[in-house]
């Protein structure tokens, strides 16, 4: 494949092993200035200019996107995505990641454990908000803070809002999180590649820091998580649309909390814990996908009139519980179940013989008029059948 590493930085180690990685499987590759692309708009198709020429045609992109250029990077991604680049990791993906509270509110109602976070606007909310994370001492985060920066523990209350409220005033958006003690100065970083976990360490604070971010002098160690800790950071980072990412996770004393999912994971660290070779399993599934490449479901299917993607909570239809998939009816009323979800286990394509129980939702495709008559009632806060959005966003 002919591949280019999108990256304002082509002498970091991360980049360079990329690149190694590429070269040793015999793939064209280059590091390509992510500021020096000029989209342009102005012919009949999507294009790109590099350096001021046509861009040349690319199989597939890595992007590796800096904090201080989300919104330029990301706007390259999403242009690649327009030409149908393959590319692991969306705009959308890493606009979602980037930001802590998007990310924890897209997060957080997919069973996925985190710390009890809250957000607040108001100076007269500030207390309260603080106590229902647990009170203090409590962990301040700026929104898009990144290696360890922007990241407070305050020991205290009055602390706390003073902080808050300093931050408030230079018009800087905090999270308020309660504070882990239990994993005080550790946590563990899992790298994601597709659908699993390619390499894991736990990260250790030095001295009295409680951040243990590797550029905060964190030292490294190779770990081997147990499924809990795989299941949450890979279902994060396909929640959040990223194929190649870094799951921070706390261990809290009923395990794994996600803090944050990286979409540019640095790879220094990880490889020099594990001794894995984590840029060559990244490069791999780049070239997999491009040979046989995933496509937008949501963005396809929701050509033809009349027929969506919709999700059946089964126990609201009473009648499906116990029942086989070839008892249920469904496929006789035009309804293919794709995928069936059981707390957080997911079968795709699920047998004929599979018996549903209270609890599972069928993510279903259909005539939208068909599976809209299996919603028993309309409720207030939660819809039992949701229309997925024809957006092309990964999460809604
Ligand atoms: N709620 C928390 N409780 C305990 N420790 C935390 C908490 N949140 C963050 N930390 C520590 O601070 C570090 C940085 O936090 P993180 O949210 O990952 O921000 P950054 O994007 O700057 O890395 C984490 O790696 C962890 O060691
Ligand atoms: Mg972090």
């Amino acid at each position: 494949m002919k591949l280019a590493i999108l990256s304002r930085a082509p002498h970091a180690y991360s980049t360079q092993r990329l690149r190694a990685a590429a070269v040793q499987r015999g793939h064209t590759v280059k590091v390509l200035n992510t500021l020096r692309f000029a989209i342009d708009l102005s012919g009949a198709e999507p294009d790109l200019q590099y350096r001021g020429k046509l861009l040349s045609d690319y199989d597939a992109i890595l992007p590796r996107i800096g904090n201080s250029i989300t919104y330029f990077g990301t706007a390259v991604v999403r242009q690649f995505e327009q030409m149908d680049v393959y590319t692991p990791n969306t705009a959308n993906g890493i606009t979602n990641s980037r930001d802590k509270l998007r990310a924890t509110q897209i997060l957080s109602r997919h069973n996925i454990g985190m710390p009890a976070t809250t957000f607040v606007h108001s100076r007269a909310d500030v207390r309260l908000a603080i106590e229902r994370v647990g009170g203090a001492p409590v962990v301040i985060k700026l929104l898009e803070g990144t290696q360890g920066i922007g990241v407070i523990l305050a020991p205290e209350l009055k602390v706390a809002e003073a902080i808050i409220e300093t931050l408030h005033s230079t018009n800087q958006n905090v999270l308020i999180q309660s504070f882990i003690s239990e994993s005080r100065g550790k946590d563990i970083r899992a790298l994601v590649v597709g659908d699993r976990v390619v390499a894991a360490m736990r990260r250790s604070a030095v001295g009295d820091e409680f951040r243990s971010n590797v550029h905060r002098g964190g030292t490294v160690e190779s770990v081997a998580l147990t499924p809990d800790y795989e299941q949450a950071a890979v279902r994060s980072a396909q929640i959040m649309g990223l194929r190649v990412a870094g799951v921070d996770m706390l261990e809290g004393k009923d395990g794994p909390l996600v803090m944050e999912v990286n979409s540019s994971p640095g790879l220094e660290g990880i490889e020099s814990a594990t001794g894995l070779d984590v840029a060559g399993a990244i490069i791999d599934y780049i070239g997999n996908q491009v040979a046989f490449p995933e496509v937008d479901v949501r963005q396809r299917l929701s050509v033809s009139t009349g027929y969506g993607v919709a999700e059946l909570v089964v126990h609201t239809n009473a009648d499906l519980v116990g029942k086989t998939m070839r008892e249920s009816g469904l496929r006789e009323r035009d309804i293919t179940v794709l995928t069936l979800h059981r707390g957080t286990a997911v079968i795709p394509n699920p047998k004929r013989d599979a018996v549903l129980e209270a609890g599972d939702r069928l993510l279903c495709f259909g005539k939208l008029e068909e599976m809209r008559s299996m919603i028993p009632e309309r409720r207030r806060r939660r819809a039992r059948v949701r229309k997925l959005p024809k957006e092309p966003i990964i999460e809604s």
